[in-house]
């Protein structure tokens, strides 16, 4: 509280040790570190395949917007502070934009991906090549089944959540554990519209989350309010906008615009959420957090 001459303390002089009451901190204040993401810009976007039931190849996308979609995320980002990195993209593979999924980055150790789709596959070592050619990375490791990345494998202060039943394998899971050294937490996915682990939860903070329940078998969600009694949940119409797709550096998040209630819940605990645009991403089965990659070094 500042030392002015406020109506209340006028007639009062402060004395030299005087304690002086703090200003009261919300017991949520959140504190934002800043983060280093990799993207790709759509230059070679379309929905041509359909690999999730959000992608229909006889709707068209706007590349134009697509594009100015993009780059008010990436603005997003460097706004907050963070740093953003890009690689090129590669013509026809219209999904590379989706960079959560080239690989899983933890304590400066890389999983490479291995996609299920051919049509995503050589994407994998694309993203393994800039990742290796950044130099920032002390090591490498592959898995022998499906992994694809960040999609699937969401990093918290003491354990990695990550889902299954869609694309990432349960034995990919083991093997991450082992690579990393850090607890893995298998969760069962069981709607096809929320195919990978990112579209059902959201990291918030060193051990916050949001979900939507309706994405996980009962064995899961069980384990999800044991280990998270107090976290936010999204109900089916609040997941359908991609809310659970958001980017959080520990009290902004970046959301999808769409996902007002949970930019209501997101600031009733103290975090500043972020609306972003990103229509014509949906159309493929993404949002925001699919679009980022986080360089954990
Ligand atoms: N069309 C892409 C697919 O189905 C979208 C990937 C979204 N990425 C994500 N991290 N959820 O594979």
């Amino acid at each position: 509280m500042p030392h002015t001459s406020g109506a209340q303390t006028a007639s009062v002089p402060a004395r030299a040790n005087q304690v002086v009451p703090a200003t009261v901190t919300p017991l949520t204040a959140r504190v934002a570190r800043p983060r280093h993401y990799l993207m790709c810009r759509p230059s070679f976007f379309e929905v041509t395949y359909a690999i999730n039931p959000w992608m229909d190849p006889s709707v068209p996308v706007d590349l134009d917007l697509a594009m100015r979609q993009w780059e008010g995320l990436r603005d997003a980002y460097r706004a907050l502070g963070h740093t953003v990195s890009f690689i090129e993209p590669v013509t026809g593979l219209p999904d590379m934009v989706f960079a959560a999924n080239g690989a899983l980055i933890v304590d400066g150790k890389v999983l490479a991906a291995s996609f299920l789709a051919a049509e995503r596959q050589p994407e994998g070592p694309a993203y393994t090549r800039w990742l290796a050619e950044a130099d920032m990375f002390s090591e490498f490791g592959t898995t022998s089944t499906v992994n694809e990345g960040e999609g699937d494998f969401l990093d918290l202060d003491t354990v990695i959540l990550a889902g299954t039943g869609f694309r990432t394998s349960r034995a990919a899971h083991g093997e991450a554990q082992e690579f990393f050294g850090k607890p893995v937490v298998s969760l069962q996915l069981i709607d096809p519209r929320f195919y990978h682990l990112d579209t059902a939860v959201a990291i918030l903070g060193e051990h916050d989350i949001a979900y939507y329940p309706g994405a996980f078998s009962a064995g899961s969600n069980a384990v999800l309010r044991r280990m998270f009694p107090e976290a936010i949940t999204v109900d089916e119409a609040e997941a359908a906008t991609f809310s659970m797709n958001s980017v959080s550096d520990g009290r902004n998040v970046v959301i999808p615009v769409e996902s007002v209630r949970f930019a209501a819940a997101l600031r009733d605990r103290g975090y500043d959420p972020i609306p972003v645009e990103l229509s014509e991403f949906r159309k493929s089965g993404g949002g925001p957090k699919c679009c980022t990659l986080e360089l954990r070094w």
